[in-house]
């Protein structure tokens, strides 16, 4: 994607504070190892820059969504430094199944066919084999069955993953039912394997059953993954937008698609270049909040495509001031609550359009 220099819709993205979330959560895990989750374009960040900043941590174990995300970072970690890159989803065909090979991922497994998959495409290296405990998911029926098949296969067994349902609710009784299922499960199938369970939630909810790997996502990027009980993290992406006009509205004028706001006295508005197919929610009309020069401004109207108008009454605000949709002074957990949506759905729904920027 070629990026206008003239549209500035921009992600920040604060780097510091992914090191800074990084180290708080490693501190937090005890003697597990992390592996750090930068799935779907790490949440909407950009990969490239996230996984750059966390190699420079020494994090030497990420997680991406598939194949193809996986044969993505690989070319961007390089083969040589021996960093695991796994494989959420598996794989789903025998191209995957050679990207799998040829790039040295390493694919959670939790059906038969699969192991198949990699056998035929001559793949002798590890994998994680999902385990459901209550989420419901994906998960292996037959352990000891994927075990043997995979020991048949010359494939080697990275280690036992399940995944919490429930992990941003500390109170659910389910967390730690899962935590128990799972522990008896390995005890059971595979004493020696490798464990691992925990996403960012689960971090903080239930850090005692921390394992041998923990796979925070969210908390990377700076969200506090449970509301109740922040732990510190910095918000690493800042979304903006531009102003591109000022206008002088009359009482009774109307603003954007619909005319579902009008003015009910003479105020001034602005119009920002950043919409819906940037990732500015369309449920934000009418009712979201920015961040401008220092104070919180109200979203008029309907979000457009391109454009959001925003009221500036009794501002200074002019042409090119830089419009906060969430970042340090809005944050993102707080327009997703208002959306009855989660902070995960704004990061990945940022439009590829939109500059991700290191600062
Ligand atoms: C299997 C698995 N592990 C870990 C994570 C990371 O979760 P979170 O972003 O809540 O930390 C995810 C995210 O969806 C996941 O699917």
């Amino acid at each position: 994607m070629i990026h206008s220099m003239s549209r500035p819709a921009i992600a920040h993205i604060h780097l510091d504070h992914l090191r800074h979330n990084y180290r708080l959560l490693k501190s937090r895990c005890g003697k597990a190892a992390m592996m750090a989750v930068i799935k779907a374009n790490a949440y909407g960040h950009e990969m490239f820059l996230v996984a750059q900043a966390l190699l420079d941590e020494r994090c030497n174990s990420f997680a991406v969504t598939d194949a193809a995300e996986g044969h993505e970072l690989r070319s961007i970690l390089g083969r040589s430094n021996n960093i695991e890159i796994a494989l959420l989803s598996g794989i789903f065909d025998t191209e995957d199944a050679e990207l799998t090979r040829q790039h040295a991922l390493t694919p959670t497994i939790s059906e038969l066919r699969q192991i198949k998959l990699l056998q035929e495409s001559e793949f002798f290296g590890h994998i994680w084999i999902k385990i459901d405990t209550g989420m419901n998911r994906l998960g292996a029926e037959n352990i000891d069955q994927m075990l043997e098949a995979s020991h048949q296969a010359g494939i080697s067994v990275r280690g036992l993953m399940s995944h919490l349902a429930c992990a941003d609710e500390p109170e659910h009784p389910m967390n730690r039912q899962q935590a128990e299922r799972f522990n008896n499960i390995c005890d059971q199938v595979a004493p020696e394997l490798p464990r691992s369970l925990l996403n960012s939630g689960g971090l903080i909810c239930i850090p005692e059953y921390a394992g041998d790997v923990v796979r925070p996502g969210l908390a990377l990027y700076g969200a506090e993954p449970v509301a109740n009980h922040p732990i510190g993290l910095k918000p690493v992406m800042t979304l903006t937008g531009e102003i591109m006009q000022v206008r002088d509205i009359a009482a009774g004028i109307s603003v954007s698609y619909g005319a579902s706001f009008t003015a009910d006295q003479a105020m001034q508005i602005a119009v920002v270049g950043l919409g819906y197919a940037d990732g500015v929610p369309r449920g934000l009309s009418n009712r979201g909040q920015v961040f401008l020069n220092g104070c919180k401004q109200a979203i008029v109207g309907r979000v457009c495509m391109d454009y959001t108008m925003i009221d500036v009454t009794g501002t200074d605000a002019k042409l090119g001031d830089t419009v906060e949709f969430w970042g340090e002074n809005i944050l993102a957990n707080n327009v997703a609550r208002s959306l009855d949506t989660i902070s995960y759905t704004l990061f990945t729904g940022v439009g590829e359009r939109v500059r991700r920027k290191a600062v």
